[in-house]
């Protein structure tokens, strides 16, 4: 899938590009038929809410499950992606975010890069986060918000949040976001299962709790520009990923045809991916 000179202007301009129903309802089947299987593993790559049992993160799939190892490897998000960079990419982090339904907690205003730049050391901002929902997203289910245009000030001046949830994050005060939301607005992209969201690793963002009956289940996707991969292995593997293989690409139909994919962690993820390791 290629996207027009006007999306890519788009991009440069808002910090995201929205895609509405984007994969096919039979497509997301494929990857919802497995969460529970996920979910109810228990792996050390999972995150579960503060206080809860609840899942917040689960991440690594694509090492250990074959439908989303197809995914990892799906055209319709990795060639737009190679286009606005004009290079390979490699998947710096994957993870599938719960939002379950009553229990999903915020996400405090934060850009990815921020913290990606601060302790894995990747050199530029030369990554873009992929969002593909897995169930609709709405008013009600805790949607992501954006700042259009917030990409563009680079790295914003952050604090290290290690207690408002279950995930320490590098997040923004509210004068920052205040001043920012004053000048950019607000989006927050919402649609059916199956729509994709490609979004700057330097936009500002956020979500807030799931107080609604339904769960708000995304898969991100964060693909960096080869050449531009992380030079310090502070943060375990499964959260930033220490191989800069190049994807290769599957065709179109993967999620819904068995094409074979390497699983390295089905057995469980080595030693070494869970463990901080200071030596680059
Ligand atoms: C994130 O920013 O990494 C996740 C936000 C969300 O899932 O709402
Ligand atoms: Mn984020």
């Amino acid at each position: 899938m290629q996207i027009s000179d006007k999306q890519i202007n788009q991009f440069n301009e808002q910090g995201y590009l929205f895609f509405p129903s984007l994969f096919s309802a039979e497509e997301i089947k494929v990857l919802v038929a497995e969460l529970d299987g996920i979910f109810s593993s228990h792996r050390p790559e999972t995150v579960r809410e503060k206080g809860s049992d609840a899942v917040r993160t689960a991440f690594g799939v694509h090492m250990y499950n074959a439908a989303f190892a197809r995914l990892a490897r799906h055209p319709r998000m990795v060639e737009p992606t190679k286009q606005i960079y004009d290079e390979d990419v490699y998947i710096h982090q994957f993870k599938v975010n719960a939002k379950a339904a009553f229990d999903g907690e915020v996400w405090q205003w934060h850009q990815d890069f921020g913290t990606w730049h601060a302790d894995d050391q990747m050199p530029e901002p030369r990554a873009m986060n992929v969002a593909i929902f897995l169930d609709e997203v709405n008013e009600f289910n805790g949607p992501l918000m954006f700042i259009p245009g917030s990409h563009k000030l680079g790295v914003i001046e952050a604090g290290h949040d290690t207690v408002t949830t279950s995930y320490p994050l590098w997040t923004l005060d509210q004068e920052t976001v205040s001043r920012l939301v004053a000048k950019g607005g607000l989006v927050s992209p919402k649609g059916p299962a199956g729509s994709m969201i490609l979004f700057d690793s330097c936009l500002v963002h956020a979500s807030g709790s799931n107080l609604s009956p339904w769960h708000r289940r995304t898969v991100y996707l964060s693909l960096c520009a080869v050449s531009n991969h992380i030079r310090r292995f502070k943060r375990p593997g499964y959260i930033a990923q220490r191989e800069f293989d190049p994807i290769q690409c599957l065709a179109d139909d993967c999620l819904l045809r068995d094409y074979p994919v390497s699983l390295p962690w089905e057995d469980g993820a080595p030693e070494s991916a869970l463990q901080p390791q200071l030596a680059a």
